[in-house]
């Protein structure tokens, strides 16, 4: 008897349970898997993290990415005052900016948080990781889609700026301090000012074609250009005077010169025609 009232109760649970999580809204599902992927970048890429926990209380970056993922679901649905709002008040609280028009993927991390600038038309790829000090912006001369577009696993070292409407390449890192203004292959290390691509497939890029400063000089290559022809044709000139000299030497010999001598008169009878 009290079997059968614990399997019936087990099923009245269950059946509470379903209908439970059917009254949760897709929304607040998604932006719970939303933190905990969020959660687990953190434990992943900060050695300096201890639990879950600390990540979910104590890290600005996270909770600006948080905010972020409630503004951009109203962004969506045209509550932009409200967005906005939200918005603001991630940034004063964080130090963190992010316009909840910005398009953002799974896992991102983003260490210390201030100072870090994500623009509308930015999108940002699965996994990857912002340090402080980041802008992710545009140039000022461009409207419509005018922020850059990382791929995934892309790391932007602190300071680093990106500005502009490029693709940096997945699993890229860029420099700290770095000053991007192109885009960036995939599997590249990007860094200086303006950035310089340093290292594409875990190999370093030849030094010779990053030089911005010798340049060569495209007067020289043609000159030197003009000047092969020039030493080609003095050989071919040579050469032909040597045949001149050998065939005058033929023609003056013994026997030998009647043809000769009726080419030069044939020659000179033309030439006067
Ligand atoms: C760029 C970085 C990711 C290293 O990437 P990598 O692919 O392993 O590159 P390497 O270390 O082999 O460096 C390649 C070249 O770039 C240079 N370089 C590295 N970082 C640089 C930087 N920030 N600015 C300028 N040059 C840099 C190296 O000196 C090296 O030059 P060399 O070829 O003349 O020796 C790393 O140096 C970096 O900047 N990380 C950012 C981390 C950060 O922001 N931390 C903040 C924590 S709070």
């Amino acid at each position: 008897m009290i079997r059968i009232n614990i399997e019936l109760d087990k099923k009245k649970l269950c059946r509470a349970a379903k209908t439970a999580e059917q009254l949760v809204p897709e929304s607040v599902k998604s932006l719970c898997r939303e933190a905990s992927q969020d959660i687990d970048a953190i434990c992943e890429r900060d050695p300096a993290v201890k639990s879950r926990t600390e990540a979910a209380m104590l890290y600005p970056g996270f909770h600006a990415i948080m905010a972020y993922r409630v503004a951009n679901k109203l962004y969506k649905r045209k509550k932009y005052t409200t967005a906005r709002l939200i918005s603001q008040t991630a940034r004063f609280l964080t130090g963190v900016e992010i316009h909840p028009g910005a398009t953002i993927g799974k896992g991102l991390f983003i260490d210390h948080g201030s100072g870090v600038v994500i623009g509308e038309t930015t999108v940002i790829g699965d996994n990857c990781t912002l340090y402080q000090g980041v802008t992710l912006g545009g140039t000022g001369k461009d409207s419509g889609k005018r922020h850059p577009t990382l791929g995934d696993n892309v790391m932007v070292g602190a300071g680093a700026k990106v500005l502009g409407n490029f693709t940096v390449g997945s699993d890229s890192k860029i420099a700290a301090g770095a000053v991007v203004l192109g885009p960036v292959p995939e599997n590249s290390t990007a860094v200086g000012i303006p950035a310089h691509i340093v290292r594409r497939d875990g190999q370093k890029v030849s030094k010779i074609d990053l030089d911005q400063v010798h340049i060569p000089d495209p007067v020289s290559q043609e000159l030197c250009v003009l000047m092969g022809k020039v030493m080609s044709l003095e050989t071919k000139i040579k050469s032909l005077e040597e045949e001149l000299k050998c065939a005058e030497a033929a023609a003056s010999a013994p026997g030998e010169g009647a043809p000769a001598e009726a080419d030069a008169q044939s020659k000179s009878d033309t030439d006067v025609g």
